[in-house]
């Protein structure tokens, strides 16, 4: 995802492994059963892309971001970095030698510069948020047997990761590696002073057999297996729940608001609050659950959008004055289930990308539509005990001194900012959907990403740099490359557009170039052939043999291309839900979205600081531009047909 990329350019490089199971072992070694069920043939390597191919194109995405004497210098810089004696040859020679020894040159790197080495916040900065389709609920049984329900679905889920049984995806007809799917139940993120390490508890020999559920900002583990290993039912599940709602009434000192706070901060509070064996023993148990599952009450200062209201609730939680206490931000997996009907989860990005996590929730939402819908009634009026006998939930304690009372006061006052900060809109736009892009035969994703553009453009009279994830899942251990969905003919398309005195043939066709551009950068992307990864590994490998970061980097042409202004993502879904994500940079958007047949679910961000951003004039803008696209489209169309 966007998240982190603009971070990562900043980054250093220190060090390149990952902790697992007490043992450390780096990503690329990873076992490789776990990439798919059965045996199926082995993926290709990521590729490392010829040096002036990428060269080229980057020069190319340089072009409409900066003044023409801006791009002269800019290419002179390229020109000297690129040539046969440069500093770049050396580089890509040693981006070739990793590649021979790994099993992917980029997957140790990535997961430290995007995440890991990254020192800000997980909260709004990094961990996205997902949606689930809306509800409603009357009462508290409502709310638990939902819950329940929820747990249950996942618990059904962890059979197929366990089995090593879920399906494989595809990219058309190639088989895209899985191994984030097996690393996003019982996984958590442990802070550190300068970088954080990331635990896979689920792979170890022991792994974990209990959920953590918060209510009023108290822990309670709850054991999700009884005898002879089978999965707590709902009716079980909904009774511990109500026993941790009876003994929690009140709010309690919200210790896991620490888990919002800058990397580095939260990482020596949490040295500190470790040192007591009681608030250890609780952290671990926190960090070793499969998953974390927070009941909320009502939404805190509604917006009167309730898709928005959920997206906050998912992204911060209404931050200190609602639940960001109710939470621990470490966790990949958090569950949220709202009082009234708000459900969804926020996930810590690390382990994986939106799609393992949307597959996820559409198992969820099948094993919830399929299940019967009178549990509490039955809970309510069965007078015979739970099939098994339960073991209580386990409050986990903890023992908080003046030091750590003060962590959690200026933690609180961090996040009030960062909270009051952010802006959503969050909308389903009914005008058309994919089915319509598909019968105009273009790319549904390269017309959204140019809506995208248009609308931006439409604002500011002037083109936004704009990141969009394309996985690399075709390749062994791969995650993202960057789209960079700003190019010289979506500037060219957005002018057209906008300019009233060209016909609709004219503008048509300047539609037609900007999706054929977008779709051929969307294609090289997601068979590793991008500029943005590629330009990382030999910023990274520069500074991994100790020598200066080139100049290329600190260049104008590169500043103003990887300043993402829009932070854009697809993450499909069987279901009516959406993720969504702050922006990446304090004058910018972030913008994902479900595409659907017959609609597009958008889940828009902005911060209130930035005097030229707001996520309601973004969303006017993108429905505006949806609908002239749809209305060129369709006349030229038309017009073909006579
Ligand atoms: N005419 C008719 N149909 C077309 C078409 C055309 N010209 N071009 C594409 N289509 C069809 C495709 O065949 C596809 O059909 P399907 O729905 O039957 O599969 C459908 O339209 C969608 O294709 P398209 O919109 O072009 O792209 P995509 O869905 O493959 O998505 C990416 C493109 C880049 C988003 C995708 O490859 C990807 O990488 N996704 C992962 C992103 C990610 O990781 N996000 C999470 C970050 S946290």
């Amino acid at each position: 995802m966007a998240l982190s990329a603009a971070f990562i350019l900043r980054q250093g490089l220190r060090c390149s492994r990952v902790v697992r199971s007490g043992s450390v072992f780096t990503t690329h070694t990873m076992p490789s059963r776990l990439l798919h069920q059965g045996d199926p043939p082995a993926l290709p390597q990521l590729p490392v892309p010829h040096l002036q191919d990428t060269l080229t194109k980057y020069l190319k995405t340089v072009k409409p971001l900066v003044t023409e004497e801006e791009y002269m210098v800019t290419e002179e810089i390229v020109k000297k970095f690129g040539n046969s004696t440069g500093i770049g040859a050396k580089l890509q020679q040693k981006l070739e030698e990793k590649k021979k020894t790994t099993d992917n040159w980029l997957a140790d790197w990535w997961i430290n510069a995007a995440y890991l080495d990254c020192r800000g916040p997980l909260v709004v900065w990094s961990s996205p948020g997902l949606v689930f389709p809306l509800v409603e609920f009357k009462t508290l049984d409502d709310q638990l047997n939902y819950a329940a329900k929820v747990i249950a679905g996942t618990l059904d889920y962890k059979i197929m990761v366990d089995e090593k049984t879920v399906p494989v995806d595809r990219m058309g007809k190639d088989i895209l590696d899985m191994s984030q799917y097996f690393k996003i139940l019982g996984t958590c993120r442990i802070p550190g002073v300068t970088r954080d390490t990331i635990r896979f508890y689920g792979q170890e020999p022991d792994p974990p057999k209990h959920i953590v559920v918060a209510h009023n900002n108290h822990f309670f583990k709850i054991d999700v297996y009884g005898k002879h290993g089978k999965p707590l039912n709902v009716r079980q599940l909904v009774h511990q729940l109500r026993n941790v709602v009876e003994r929690s009434t009140h709010p309690t000192v919200p210790v896991g608001i620490l888990t919002t706070q800058n990397r580095n901060v939260w990482g020596k509070a949490y040295k500190m609050l470790r040192k007591d064996k009681v608030n250890k023993a609780s952290l671990e148990e926190i960090q070793r659950c499969i998953f974390l599952v927070a009941l909320d009450g009502p939404v805190v200062n509604p917006t009167g959008n309730v898709m928005t209201d959920a997206a906050l609730k998912c992204v911060h939680g209404n931050g200190p004055q609602g639940y960001a206490g109710n939470r621990w931000y470490d966790k990949t997996i958090q569950f949220i289930i709202g009082k009234k009907g708000i459900v969804g989860l926020t996930y810590e990005h690390t382990p994986a990308e939106g799609p393992p996590i949307a597959n996820l929730m559409d198992h969820i939402m099948d094993y919830i539509n399929n299940s019967p819908k009178d549990n509490v009634q039955a809970e309510h009026t069965d007078p015979r005990p739970p099939a098994v006998e339960l073991t209580r939930p386990q409050r986990l304690m903890f023992n908080v001194g003046q030091e750590v009372k003060q962590e959690i006061e200026d933690a609180k006052i961090a996040l009030e900012s960062l909270v009051g900060d952010l802006e959503m809109t969050c909308f389903k736009f009914t005008g058309f959907g994919k089915n319509f892009i598909k019968s105009q035969k273009m790319s549904p994703d390269s017309f959204i990403q140019m809506a995208i553009q248009l609308a931006f453009y439409r604002i500011h009279g002037e083109p936004g740099a704009h990141y969009e994830s394309a996985s690399t899942r075709k390749f062994v251990y791969g995650r993202t490359e960057t789209i960079r969905s700003c190019s010289e003919e979506s500037v060219a398309f957005a002018k057209a557009m906008l300019n009233p005195e060209l016909n609709n043939a004219e503008k048509a066709q300047a539609l037609r170039s900007a999706i054929d551009a977008h779709k051929n950068y969307a294609q090289n992307a997601v068979n590793g052939l991008g500029v943005d990864r590629h330009l990382l590994g030999l910023k990274l490998a520069a500074i991994e043999a100790g020598m200066d970061v080139p100049k290329l980097f600190m260049d104008v042409g590169y500043l103003r291309s990887s300043h993402m202004r829009l932070s854009t993502s697809q993450v499909p879904a069987r279901c009516e839900a959406f993720m969504c994500f702050g922006p990446l940079v304090p004058d910018g958007y972030g913008c994902c979205y479900n595409p659907r047949g017959d609609a597009v679910f958008f889940g828009i961000s902005a911060f209130n600081s930035s005097p030229e951003t707001d996520s309601a004039t973004f969303r006017s803008a993108l429905e505006q531009s949806l609908m002239d696209m749809h209305d060129v489209a369709l006349k030229e169309g038309l017009k073909s047909k006579l």
